[in-house]
Protein backbone atom coordinates (compact mmCIF):
# COMPACT_ATOMS: atom_id res chain seq x y z
CA UNK A 1 0.00 0.00 0.00
CA UNK A 2 1.31 3.38 -0.87
CA UNK A 3 2.80 5.28 2.24
CA UNK A 4 1.04 8.25 3.38
CA UNK A 5 2.82 10.48 5.54
CA UNK A 6 1.12 13.25 8.16
CA UNK A 7 1.68 15.37 10.88
CA UNK A 8 0.53 18.33 12.35
CA UNK A 9 2.73 20.77 14.44
CA UNK A 10 0.71 23.23 17.05
CA UNK A 11 0.55 26.93 16.57
CA UNK A 12 0.63 27.42 20.47
CA UNK A 13 4.36 29.29 20.59
CA UNK A 14 7.24 30.43 18.97
CA UNK A 15 9.12 27.75 17.32
CA UNK A 16 12.13 26.45 18.67
CA UNK A 17 15.53 24.27 18.50
CA UNK A 18 13.26 22.08 19.66
CA UNK A 19 10.59 22.26 17.41
CA UNK A 20 12.98 22.13 14.83
CA UNK A 21 14.79 19.20 15.67
CA UNK A 22 12.21 17.13 16.96
CA UNK A 23 9.77 17.33 14.97
CA UNK A 24 10.27 20.02 11.53
CA UNK A 25 13.64 19.11 10.57
CA UNK A 26 12.50 15.29 10.12
CA UNK A 27 8.99 16.55 7.97
CA UNK A 28 11.27 18.19 5.27
CA UNK A 29 13.73 15.64 5.09
CA UNK A 30 10.67 12.90 4.36
CA UNK A 31 10.13 14.91 1.47
CA UNK A 32 12.75 13.34 0.02
CA UNK A 33 11.21 9.71 -0.10
CA UNK A 34 9.51 8.66 -3.17
CA UNK A 35 6.60 6.85 -3.51
CA UNK A 36 5.00 8.65 -0.88
CA UNK A 37 2.47 10.73 -0.20
CA UNK A 38 2.60 13.80 2.71
CA UNK A 39 0.45 16.07 4.76
CA UNK A 40 1.82 18.59 6.90
CA UNK A 41 -0.75 20.81 8.77
CA UNK A 42 -0.93 23.17 11.30
CA UNK A 43 -2.75 21.99 14.27
CA UNK A 44 -5.13 25.26 15.08
CA UNK A 45 -7.79 23.73 16.56
CA UNK A 46 -5.86 21.71 19.20
CA UNK A 47 -3.72 25.40 19.85
CA UNK A 48 -7.33 26.92 21.14
CA UNK A 49 -6.90 24.65 24.28
CA UNK A 50 -4.13 27.28 25.08
CA UNK A 51 -4.34 29.90 22.76
CA UNK A 52 -7.38 31.68 23.59
CA UNK A 53 -7.17 35.38 21.96
CA UNK A 54 -8.09 35.91 18.28
CA UNK A 55 -5.12 38.20 17.21
CA UNK A 56 -2.98 36.41 19.22
CA UNK A 57 -3.85 33.15 17.93
CA UNK A 58 -4.12 34.26 13.46
CA UNK A 59 -0.07 35.47 14.39
CA UNK A 60 0.95 32.13 15.82
CA UNK A 61 -0.57 30.47 12.67
CA UNK A 62 0.63 32.78 9.84
CA UNK A 63 4.54 32.33 12.09
CA UNK A 64 4.18 28.69 11.60
CA UNK A 65 3.12 29.15 8.47
CA UNK A 66 6.02 31.14 7.65
CA UNK A 67 8.57 28.68 9.52
CA UNK A 68 7.74 26.19 8.12
CA UNK A 69 8.01 27.02 4.21
CA UNK A 70 10.75 28.79 5.25
CA UNK A 71 12.74 26.03 6.45
CA UNK A 72 11.97 24.08 2.90
CA UNK A 73 8.87 22.69 3.10
CA UNK A 74 7.72 22.24 -0.54
CA UNK A 75 4.20 23.13 -1.09
CA UNK A 76 4.85 21.02 -4.41
CA UNK A 77 5.90 17.91 -2.72
CA UNK A 78 3.97 17.86 0.55
CA UNK A 79 0.46 19.15 1.20
CA UNK A 80 0.25 21.90 3.56
CA UNK A 81 -2.80 23.45 5.19
CA UNK A 82 -4.60 24.78 8.10
CA UNK A 83 -6.28 21.97 10.88
CA UNK A 84 -9.44 24.71 11.01
CA UNK A 85 -9.80 24.70 7.20
CA UNK A 86 -11.00 21.19 7.15
CA UNK A 87 -13.87 21.07 8.86
CA UNK A 88 -14.84 17.53 8.52
CA UNK A 89 -11.80 16.37 11.52
CA UNK A 90 -14.61 17.63 13.65
CA UNK A 91 -17.25 15.32 12.45
CA UNK A 92 -14.69 12.51 12.18
CA UNK A 93 -13.81 12.83 15.69
CA UNK A 94 -17.50 12.78 17.02
CA UNK A 95 -17.98 9.33 15.46
CA UNK A 96 -14.13 7.84 17.07
CA UNK A 97 -15.90 9.34 20.28
CA UNK A 98 -18.82 7.40 20.41
CA UNK A 99 -17.06 4.39 20.21
CA UNK A 100 -14.29 5.09 22.33
CA UNK A 101 -14.12 4.43 26.22
CA UNK A 102 -13.02 6.85 28.81
CA UNK A 103 -11.20 4.75 30.04
CA UNK A 104 -8.80 5.06 27.27
CA UNK A 105 -8.62 8.58 27.69
CA UNK A 106 -8.22 9.04 30.83
CA UNK A 107 -5.01 6.97 30.58
CA UNK A 108 -3.39 10.07 28.29
CA UNK A 109 -0.29 10.65 29.72
CA UNK A 110 -0.18 13.96 28.39
CA UNK A 111 -3.60 15.04 29.47
CA UNK A 112 -2.08 14.88 33.09
CA UNK A 113 1.24 16.47 32.05
CA UNK A 114 -0.47 19.68 31.17
CA UNK A 115 -3.46 19.71 33.85
CA UNK A 116 -0.07 19.68 35.85
CA UNK A 117 1.24 22.28 34.45
CA UNK A 118 -1.54 24.67 35.31
CA UNK A 119 -3.28 24.62 32.01
CA UNK A 120 -7.20 24.47 32.09
CA UNK A 121 -8.41 21.04 32.12
CA UNK A 122 -11.31 21.53 29.43
CA UNK A 123 -13.34 19.32 28.06
CA UNK A 124 -11.52 20.12 24.82
CA UNK A 125 -8.03 19.30 26.33
CA UNK A 126 -9.45 15.71 27.73
CA UNK A 127 -11.11 15.75 23.78
CA UNK A 128 -7.91 16.15 22.36
CA UNK A 129 -6.52 13.05 21.37
CA UNK A 130 -10.27 12.25 19.81
CA UNK A 131 -9.43 14.66 17.00
CA UNK A 132 -5.87 14.15 16.60
CA UNK A 133 -7.08 10.73 15.73
CA UNK A 134 -9.22 12.08 13.52
CA UNK A 135 -6.91 14.34 11.52
CA UNK A 136 -4.69 11.12 11.81
CA UNK A 137 -7.29 9.01 10.16
CA UNK A 138 -8.73 11.49 7.80
CA UNK A 139 -6.16 11.22 5.49
CA UNK A 140 -5.88 7.27 6.03
CA UNK A 141 -2.28 8.31 7.01
CA UNK A 142 0.09 4.86 7.24
CA UNK A 143 3.22 6.85 8.75
CA UNK A 144 3.13 9.65 11.39
CA UNK A 145 6.69 11.14 12.41
CA UNK A 146 6.47 12.83 15.64
CA UNK A 147 8.14 13.05 18.90
CA UNK A 148 8.36 10.57 22.02
CA UNK A 149 5.73 13.05 23.81
CA UNK A 150 3.06 12.18 21.04
CA UNK A 151 3.77 8.39 21.06
CA UNK A 152 0.62 7.40 22.82
CA UNK A 153 -1.39 9.72 21.21
CA UNK A 154 -1.18 7.48 18.17
CA UNK A 155 -1.32 4.17 19.76
CA UNK A 156 -4.62 5.92 21.19
CA UNK A 157 -5.52 6.54 17.37
CA UNK A 158 -4.65 2.45 16.13
CA UNK A 159 -7.08 1.59 19.16
CA UNK A 160 -10.03 4.18 18.22
CA UNK A 161 -9.99 3.10 14.48
CA UNK A 162 -9.95 -0.33 15.56
CA UNK A 163 -12.78 -0.09 17.89
CA UNK A 164 -14.68 2.11 14.35
CA UNK A 165 -14.06 -0.96 12.58
CA UNK A 166 -14.79 -3.47 14.38
CA UNK A 167 -17.95 -2.05 15.36
CA UNK A 168 -19.83 -1.43 12.08
CA UNK A 169 -17.54 -4.26 10.63
CA UNK A 170 -15.83 -1.92 7.55
CA UNK A 171 -12.43 -1.56 7.21
CA UNK A 172 -12.91 2.59 6.70
CA UNK A 173 -9.78 3.29 8.68
CA UNK A 174 -6.32 2.45 8.21
CA UNK A 175 -3.87 1.24 11.30
CA UNK A 176 -1.10 4.11 11.37
CA UNK A 177 1.98 3.34 12.81
CA UNK A 178 4.51 6.24 14.47
CA UNK A 179 8.43 7.17 13.71
CA UNK A 180 10.44 8.64 16.07
CA UNK A 181 12.95 11.31 15.03
CA UNK A 182 16.41 10.45 14.84
CA UNK A 183 17.36 12.89 17.52
CA UNK A 184 14.24 13.27 19.76
CA UNK A 185 16.49 14.61 22.99
CA UNK A 186 16.81 18.34 22.67
CA UNK A 187 18.50 19.85 25.53
CA UNK A 188 17.35 23.46 26.92
CA UNK A 189 19.87 25.71 28.21
CA UNK A 190 19.58 24.83 31.58
CA UNK A 191 20.01 21.16 30.25
CA UNK A 192 16.27 19.96 30.75
CA UNK A 193 14.19 18.68 27.97
CA UNK A 194 13.89 22.21 25.69
CA UNK A 195 10.18 23.28 25.77
CA UNK A 196 7.95 26.15 26.32
CA UNK A 197 6.71 25.17 29.35
CA UNK A 198 10.63 25.35 31.05
CA UNK A 199 11.64 28.92 29.71
CA UNK A 200 14.75 27.56 28.32
CA UNK A 201 13.93 27.39 24.64
CA UNK A 202 16.74 29.15 21.71
CA UNK A 203 13.74 30.49 19.30
CA UNK A 204 13.87 29.61 15.65
CA UNK A 205 13.78 33.44 14.81
CA UNK A 206 16.15 34.65 17.14
CA UNK A 207 18.87 36.87 15.53
CA UNK A 208 22.32 36.94 15.81
CA UNK A 209 22.51 39.01 18.86
CA UNK A 210 19.69 36.79 20.65
CA UNK A 211 21.49 33.65 19.33
CA UNK A 212 24.76 34.91 21.08
CA UNK A 213 22.76 35.82 24.11
CA UNK A 214 21.44 32.58 24.59
CA UNK A 215 23.84 30.29 23.74
CA UNK A 216 26.35 32.14 25.94
CA UNK A 217 23.57 31.63 28.99
CA UNK A 218 23.92 27.75 28.20
CA UNK A 219 24.49 26.48 31.99
CA UNK A 220 27.79 24.24 31.96
CA UNK A 221 29.28 22.51 34.63
CA UNK A 222 32.38 23.88 37.04
CA UNK A 223 35.07 22.20 35.08
CA UNK A 224 38.12 24.39 34.61
CA UNK A 225 39.87 25.08 31.63
CA UNK A 226 42.65 22.55 31.36
CA UNK A 227 40.94 19.53 32.76
CA UNK A 228 39.32 16.59 30.38
CA UNK A 229 35.46 16.87 29.96
CA UNK A 230 32.99 14.48 29.26
CA UNK A 231 31.02 15.78 25.78
CA UNK A 232 28.13 13.11 26.58
CA UNK A 233 26.83 15.46 29.72
CA UNK A 234 27.62 19.13 28.35
CA UNK A 235 24.65 20.63 26.82
CA UNK A 236 26.82 23.11 24.43
CA UNK A 237 28.12 19.86 22.84
CA UNK A 238 25.10 18.09 22.51
CA UNK A 239 23.18 20.88 20.73
CA UNK A 240 26.41 21.19 18.67
CA UNK A 241 25.95 17.74 17.51
CA UNK A 242 22.97 18.45 16.36
CA UNK A 243 24.16 20.58 13.42
CA UNK A 244 27.28 19.15 12.85
CA UNK A 245 29.00 16.45 10.53
CA UNK A 246 30.09 13.48 12.12
CA UNK A 247 33.62 14.05 11.17
CA UNK A 248 33.02 17.49 12.88
CA UNK A 249 31.27 15.92 16.23
CA UNK A 250 33.91 13.74 16.43
CA UNK A 251 36.82 17.02 16.33
CA UNK A 252 35.27 18.43 18.97
CA UNK A 253 34.58 15.51 21.48
CA UNK A 254 38.28 14.57 21.24
CA UNK A 255 39.01 18.29 22.43
CA UNK A 256 36.76 18.07 24.85
CA UNK A 257 38.27 14.61 26.29
CA UNK A 258 41.61 16.17 25.66
CA UNK A 259 41.09 18.84 27.97
CA UNK A 260 42.32 22.67 27.52
CA UNK A 261 39.51 23.83 26.28
CA UNK A 262 37.04 26.23 27.85
CA UNK A 263 33.27 25.90 27.33
CA UNK A 264 33.09 29.07 25.78
CA UNK A 265 35.10 28.14 22.99
CA UNK A 266 32.84 25.38 22.50
CA UNK A 267 29.73 27.66 22.90
CA UNK A 268 31.60 30.31 20.36
CA UNK A 269 31.52 26.97 17.51
CA UNK A 270 28.32 26.55 18.27
CA UNK A 271 27.00 30.11 18.02
CA UNK A 272 28.91 29.99 14.40
CA UNK A 273 27.02 26.37 13.18
CA UNK A 274 23.76 27.85 14.23
CA UNK A 275 24.22 31.22 12.10
CA UNK A 276 25.47 29.31 9.23
CA UNK A 277 22.56 26.57 9.56
CA UNK A 278 19.67 29.01 9.57
CA UNK A 279 21.09 31.73 7.37
CA UNK A 280 18.88 30.25 4.65
CA UNK A 281 15.83 29.91 6.69
CA UNK A 282 16.08 33.55 7.63
CA UNK A 283 16.71 35.04 4.22
CA UNK A 284 13.25 33.31 3.86
CA UNK A 285 11.84 33.60 6.12
CA UNK A 286 12.16 37.76 5.26
CA UNK A 287 10.80 37.05 2.02
CA UNK A 288 7.77 35.41 3.12
CA UNK A 289 6.42 38.20 5.56
CA UNK A 290 7.00 40.79 3.01
CA UNK A 291 4.47 38.59 0.60
CA UNK A 292 1.68 37.51 2.96
CA UNK A 293 -0.32 36.30 -0.39
CA UNK A 294 2.35 33.77 -1.40
CA UNK A 295 1.36 32.09 1.98
CA UNK A 296 -1.98 32.39 1.96
CA UNK A 297 -2.05 30.71 -1.61
CA UNK A 298 -0.30 27.63 -0.51
CA UNK A 299 -2.52 27.46 2.15
CA UNK A 300 -5.66 27.60 0.43
CA UNK A 301 -4.84 25.08 -2.13
CA UNK A 302 -3.37 22.70 0.33
CA UNK A 303 -6.88 23.23 2.37
CA UNK A 304 -8.42 21.99 -0.65
CA UNK A 305 -6.66 19.08 -1.87
CA UNK A 306 -6.91 17.86 1.93
CA UNK A 307 -10.38 18.64 1.94
CA UNK A 308 -11.25 15.88 -1.15
CA UNK A 309 -9.21 13.18 1.22
CA UNK A 310 -10.95 14.07 4.60
CA UNK A 311 -14.48 14.60 2.88
CA UNK A 312 -14.07 11.42 0.84
CA UNK A 313 -13.02 9.06 4.51
CA UNK A 314 -15.93 10.99 6.39
CA UNK A 315 -18.55 10.02 3.79
CA UNK A 316 -17.16 6.29 4.06
CA UNK A 317 -17.31 6.21 7.92
CA UNK A 318 -21.07 8.17 7.47
CA UNK A 319 -22.07 5.33 5.24
CA UNK A 320 -20.44 2.71 7.75
CA UNK A 321 -22.53 3.77 10.48
CA UNK A 322 -25.86 4.96 8.88
CA UNK A 323 -25.41 7.96 8.65
CA UNK A 324 -25.27 8.39 5.09
N1 LIG B 1 -0.57 16.93 19.21
C1 LIG B 1 0.49 17.27 18.32
C2 LIG B 1 1.55 18.08 19.07
O1 LIG B 1 1.23 18.78 20.00
C3 LIG B 1 0.00 18.05 17.13
C4 LIG B 1 -0.95 17.24 16.31
C5 LIG B 1 -2.29 17.43 16.18
C6 LIG B 1 -0.61 16.11 15.52
N2 LIG B 1 -2.82 16.50 15.34
C7 LIG B 1 -1.82 15.68 14.93
C8 LIG B 1 0.58 15.43 15.27
C9 LIG B 1 -1.84 14.54 14.09
C10 LIG B 1 0.55 14.32 14.44
C11 LIG B 1 -0.65 13.88 13.85
O2 LIG B 1 2.69 18.03 18.70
Amino acid sequence: MKVRILSGVQSSGRLHWGNYFGAIHQHIALQDERDAERFYFIADYHALTTVQDAARMRGLVREAAIDYLALGLDPARSTFFRQSDVPEVQELAWLLATVTGMGLLERAHSYKDKVAKGIKPSVGLFYYPVLMAADILAYKSTLVPVGEDQVQHIEMTQDMAGYFNATYGTQVFVRPEARLSASPRVPGVDGEKMSKSYGNTIDLQADEKELKKAIMGIKTDSTPVEDPKDPAKDTVFTLYALFASPAEREALAARYRAGGMGYGEAKKLLLEKAIEHFAPYRRRRAELLASPAEVDAVLREGAARARDVARATLQEARVACGLA
